[in-house]
């Protein structure tokens, strides 16, 4: 028998830069210098911030003399779909796109992950920038590199690991997100808080008005510290094989009651339900002192998140959408637990009857 041996060792540089500020807007040619050989760039949004921001960003990208189009999708979680995917290499096609064309994803998580995917699949694999509008996409989505689609059976089942050669966060974007989109990124941030940041889970405690209030300085605070926490959780950790599992804090519960209320929670008010649940499972089983697990509440509250179950969703229901949720490795579930404000592990000894425990105790 002969072997013939394939030969790939190779190390690859997939650094990039994430650029947070106000008016980033304007440094937006920097793009050009990401990549050489570039034959045209193809921004991707959706139908809410394209009358806000689209032509801006067209306008800015035009000044390298190269073709500049968008396409736009539906605002919205659905859109995060197979059908749009081949929407989106649809038009890619008609317009042309080639293995030198440049994907810019202009919007919140649902068009990073979505543009994120199809770059790394369209002729397998183009490059592509985020340009991060929802505070989601800008202390979350867009860092990391996580790309993904929903399918009936579940949220981002299919997807791949695939960086982006920058990120982009202007924060004058924050100015025009809805309250609920906004809150939604609060809960990233509160969970950033609790699994690597005291002090600003402190600032979070003391801020609140400024904070609410969307304060320029204090959201370039907070969005940069996350960044940081994010980019280096990611740098330890790019698969998801150990420690970057600490960023699903929360998320056990939070996706089991995001899919029992079909989506009409949002994720960060799930995320925060699911934070609460952490927090109590935490300190039942003796890891975490009663007035940090007070304190969790308290911010939760503060920022007028959800701490309770809403009612109409049974135990079971909930049980069984953790059961069947991908991070139920085997027969057991995985949680990340706290032992104090900052100090994170994960674990899939949780006993049953105290996950049952606490998710009656969020119901009433
Ligand atoms: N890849 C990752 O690591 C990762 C991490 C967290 C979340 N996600 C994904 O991100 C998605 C959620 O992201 P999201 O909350 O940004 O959702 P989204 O992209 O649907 O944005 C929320 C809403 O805000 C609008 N919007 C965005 N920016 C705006 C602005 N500046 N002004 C006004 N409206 C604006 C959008 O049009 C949309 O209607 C989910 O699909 C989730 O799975 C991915």
């Amino acid at each position: 028998m002969e072997r013939i041996r394939v030969n790939l060792e190779k190390t690859r540089n997939d650094s990039y830069g994430i650029y947070v500020g106000h008016g980033i807007l304007d440094h937006l040619r920097l793009i050009h210098r990401i990549q050489d050989y570039v034959d045209r760039y193809v921004i991707i949004t959706d139908s809410v911030v394209n009358p806000l921001y689209g032509k801006t960003v067209k306008d800015k990208l035009q000044e390298a003399a190269l073709p500049v189009d968008i396409i736009e999708i539906q605002a919205g979680e659905p859109s995060k779909s197979i059908g749009t995917v081949l929407d989106v290499v649809k038009k890619l096609m008609n317009l042309k796109a080639s293995r030198k064309s440049f994907l810019i994803a202009l919007g919140g998580g649902v068009v990073g992950d979505l543009t994120g995917f199809v770059a790394s699949i369209f002729k397998r694999s183009i490059p592509y920038v985020q340009i991060a509008t929802s505070l989601v996409a800008q202390v979350d989505s867009s860092v990391g590199g996580k790309t993904g689609i929903d399918l009936a059976e579940g949220k981002n089942l299919l997807g791949t690991f695939y960086q982006p050669k920058a990120v982009f966060i202007d924060l004058s974007f924050l100015k025009t997100l809805s309250d609920r989109d906004f809150k939604n990124g609060l809960a990233e941030i509160i969970k950033y808080g609790i699994i690597s940041d005291e002090e600003m889970f402190e600032l979070l405690e003391q801020e609140k008005d400024a904070i609410f209030n969307r304060q320029p300085a204090l959201m370039k605070t907070l969005v940069e510290r996350s960044c940081k926490i994010k980019a280096n959780i990611v740098e330890a950790d790019e698969q998801e094989g150990g420690l970057r599992r600490i960023l699903n804090f929360g998320h056990t519960l939070g996706h089991a009651v995001e899919a029992a209320s079909d989506y009409r929670l949002s994720h960060g008010e799930a995320v925060a339900i699911g934070t609460v649940a952490a927090a109590r499972i935490s300190h039942i089983l003796g890891y975490l002192d009663d007035q940090s697990c007070k304190r969790i509440v308290h911010v939760i509250k503060q920022y007028g998140l959800p701490a309770r179950i809403p009612a109409g969703f049974s135990t079971k229901e909930i049980l069984a959408f953790m059961a069947s949720d991908k991070k139920a490795v085997g027969a057991k579930l995985h949680f990340v637990l706290i032992k104090k404000i900052g100090d994170p592990f994960v674990t899939d000894e949780v006993p049953p009857d105290i996950i049952t425990d606490v998710i009656e105790e969020l119901r009433t």
